[in-house]
């Protein structure tokens, strides 16, 4: 009988100020394990492409080597990505507004982009 390793996941969920922890099975996915257990948390496209569902990693980690929405340098800082983001261990995260995690990756590029009336590309 094979046996199934499973891992507390827990997400600090502060749009809704709450907290909703899982023990989930290694290798699963973190978004659509919530998802089948009742809980919907933040997404869009589901892809790894743009940071609707992003979160700050505060302990642990995730495998979110599928994903292409957040640079190597977020990550490094400890962002991650839920709907692409697979079991590998204990972690623990928390949601974060999905204009903030995109200001902090592409605002210093976007800042120095003008319009047509050269106004600075209001993001
Ligand atoms: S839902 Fe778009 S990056 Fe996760």
């Amino acid at each position: 009988m094979k046996t199934t390793i499973t891992h507390k996941i827990t997400v600090r969920f502060q749009q809704e100020n709450r907290t909703i922890s899982f023990d989930v099975p290694e290798g699963e996915n973190i978004l659509h394990f919530f998802e089948e257990n009742g809980e919907k948390l933040p997404f869009s496209c589901r892809n790894g492409c743009c940071t609707a569902c992003a979160v700050k990693i505060i302990s642990g980690s995730i495998d979110q080597s599928n994903g292409i929405g957040l640079s190597k340098q977020m990550q490094e800082k400890g962002y991650g990505l839920l709907c692409i983001a697979k079991v590998i261990g204990p972690v623990s995260v928390e949601t974060q507004a999905e204009d903030e995690v995109y200001e902090l990756q592409f605002g210093q590029y976007l800042s120095s982009i003008k319009n047509k009336a050269g106004n600075p590309f209001d993001i």
